[in-house]
């Protein structure tokens, strides 16, 4: 079987309701990135990360799976699928997709301040005085600038098998999520979906790329339906 490896960013979900980072000042949601996305931030102001993350997970729970994620998941009836994102929600998981990693964590687990082994699901909200087993604050188990990547490499396998690998909606400026390609055997071919697509090292070395400009819930579906019918 075939396998087919899927890098998505946060255009993936945008057709969700779900803003990108990139296209918005620089701003997440309306806040400076490292204010509320860097262990700097997390020491400075906790009440406003954990009001922050709490925020961010209301808004999950209320939206659903866009087409692109929906599709992705018809994949699996003709191929393995490995779906590799960048993104913290759990959408990819809602549309039914059976293997998701996470590079950049999951909105929905929180982990121990002094634990990184102890991650659990946590779909409230998440305050002062949440504490882990061992009596220590616990917080979102999302990997912040500055932060080691975990996932990257058990990504960087995954995307060595690859027989194609699909990325969508990333503008592939944040690293090391970004260099995941140079994994991919020289000659897998790779196509790149996104409205306006961004180029990197990575990418200007490929072989065999095919860029399509369009979003994930409209053309990700029309690419899925050609990879079924080959
Ligand atoms: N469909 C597909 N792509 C889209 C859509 C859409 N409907 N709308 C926007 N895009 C594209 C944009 O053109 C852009 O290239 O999605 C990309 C979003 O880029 P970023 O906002 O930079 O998001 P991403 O690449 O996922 O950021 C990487 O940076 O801030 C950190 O940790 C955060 O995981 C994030 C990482």
């Amino acid at each position: 079987m075939e396998h087919i490896v899927v890098l998505t960013g946060a255009g993936m979900s945008a057709e969700s309701g779900l803003r990108t980072f990139r296209d918005a000042d620089g701003l997440w949601e309306g806040h400076d990135v490292m204010s509320v996305a860097s262990p700097e931030g997390w020491h400075r102001d906790r009440d406003l990360v954990l009001q922050f993350y709490n925020e961010r997970r209301r808004q999950l729970l209320s939206v659903q799976p866009n087409n692109g994620h929906l599709s992705l998941v018809k994949l699996e009836q003709h191929y393995k699928v490995s779906i590799i994102t960048q993104n913290v929600d759990d959408l990819h998981e809602r549309a039914g997709s059976n293997t998701v990693v996470h590079l950049h964590g999951e909105l929905t687990k929180v982990r121990s301040t002094a634990d990184p082994t102890y991650v659990v699901e946590w779909r409230e909200d998440l305050n002062r005085g949440n504490l882990c087993p061992k009596g220590h604050q616990l917080r979102p188990h999302i990997v912040w600038f500055g932060e080691a990547v975990p996932m990257m490499e058990q990504a960087a396998i995954i995307t060595s098998e690859a027989d194609l690998v699909l990325i969508i909606g990333t503008s592939l400026q944040v690293y090391p999520a970004a260099g995941l390609l140079a994994y991919a055997p020289t000659q897998t071919p790779v196509i790149y979906i996104d409205p306006n697509p961004a180029t990197n090292y990575e990418l200007e070395h490929r072989t065999d790329l095919k860029i399509l400009e369009g979003t994930a819930a409209n053309v990700l579906p029309q690419v899925v339906r050609e990879l079924l019918n080959k």
